[in-house]
Formats: C-alpha cells, sequence, structure tokens
C-alpha cells in the first residue's frame, strides 16, 4: 500500500509539471476532529472544469509517456476509504488547489511515512521554486506542533551552501523531521 508521503510526492509533482512558482503544502493533523488533512496549492497552469472533471477519471492524462494517470484517482480513492474526501479546485492560468482529507485514527489509513525525506527531495530538485510547508497537530483545540518550513527563508540561512549537497540535504530533513515529531 502507498504511504502518504508518496501520495504527496506525486501531487507535488503535479504542481511542478504545470510549471508553478510556489507550492504550498499544508498538513493538518487534527485530533479533535479526528482529520488528517492535505492541502496542496499552486500557482501553475490550472486546469479548466472539464479537466477537472476528467482527472478523477483513472483514465485521464496529460501524459504522453504513459497512458493512465493515477495520482489523484488514487488519492481520492484512499482518502474516501479512510471517510474522507478529495476536492480539487483550479482555474486555468491561475492555479490549482488539492484538498485531500483523511480519518486521522481509520484502521486504512495509510501511514504519513517519510514526509521530511519527500520534502528535501522535491525541494533540492526544484531549487526555482518558492515551496512552503506547514505542518499542525491540533489536540484538545491547541496547536501542539506549528511548523512552516519556507525555502524563502532556508536559502538565506544556507547563505549561498547548495541544498543539493547530501549533507545539508540531510541536515535540513533531520530539522524537519525534528520540528514534525
Ligand atoms: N496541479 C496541477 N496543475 C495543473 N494540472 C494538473 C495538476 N494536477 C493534475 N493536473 C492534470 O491532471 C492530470 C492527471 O493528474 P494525475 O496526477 O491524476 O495523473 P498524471 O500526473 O497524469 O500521472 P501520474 O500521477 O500517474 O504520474 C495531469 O496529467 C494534469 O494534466
Ligand atoms: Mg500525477
Amino acid at each position: 500500500m502507498k504511504d502518504l508521503s508518496m501520495h504527496i510526492m506525486d501531487i507535488l509533482q503535479n504542481s511542478t509539471r504545470a510549471k508553478a512558482n510556489n507550492i504550498t503544502l499544508e498538513v493538518l493533523e487534527n485530533h479533535d476532529a479526528d482529520t488528517l488533512t492535505l492541502i496542496f496549492k499552486d500557482d501553475g497552469c490550472g486546469m479548466s472544469k472539464e479537466t477537472v472533471e476528467k482527472v478523477i477519471n483513472p483514465f485521464f492524462t496529460t501524459r504522453t509517456t504513459r497512458k493512465v494517470g493515477l495520482g489523484l484517482p488514487l488519492l481520492k480513492q484512499n482518502s474516501e476509504m479512510t471517510g474522507g474526501s478529495m476536492t480539487i479546485e483550479s482555474e486555468l492560468g491561475v492555479g490549482t488547489t488539492v484538498t485531500a482529507v483523511f480519518g486521522l485514527t481509520h484502521l486504512d489509513r495509510p501511514p504519513m511515512g517519510d514526509l521530511a525525506g519527500t520534502m528535501v527531495l522535491t525541494i533540492a530538485a526544484h531549487p526555482e521554486i518558492h515551496f512552503v510547508l506547514h505542518f499542525q497537530r491540533i489536540k484538545e483545540g491547541k496547536a501542539e506542533t506549528d511548523y512552516v518550513l519556507d525555502t524563502d527563508e532556508l536559502y538565506e540561512a544556507l547563505d549561498g551552501v547548495s541544498l543539493q549537497e547530501p549533507e545539508v540535504m540531510s541536515y535540513i530533513k533531520e530539522m524537519v523531521e525534528e520540528n514534525i515529531r
């Protein structure tokens, strides 16, 4: 079974392929509502209404290398299996927001997997894109964890040191892991 970070890699890839300059991922772990929500927002090429409708159908893809696009349909299926949902809001030339809600403690919810590693790999592969990761864990009405990784701040802190350096990458990965633990 897929873990959530594999879905995340997939959906982020859709945004990078859509030529987004800004990509935001919100991971909201709400223990009160028993939901795990992923919100992907990009300012890429967007999709028409017709495309959004077709995208839910696994036999639609604009990829030419492969016949079947599975990213979004699989995310939809997996979220619905946990009592959640997946919605797409998109406008041509403006951007796309994909929201996936999972039942946090539902037995069929895939584990998060390596969120930190997935983010750092994606960020390092696209130094030209501004990424923001917002991770929030809500318990008893309070944000127990509230962490933002903003690549504008990251690159400023790195002060010219490349994120592609393996040691830098694993350092940043550990930093993210520590902050969302
Ligand atoms: N963020 C986005 N911006 C613009 N178009 C998108 C976005 N996400 C998806 N699409 C469009 O929806 C199609 C289907 O996406 P989906 O992730 O389901 O499959 P895929 O990316 O084509 O293939 P796969 O994910 O299996 O590699 C894409 O080919 C693309 O045309
Ligand atoms: Mg995809």
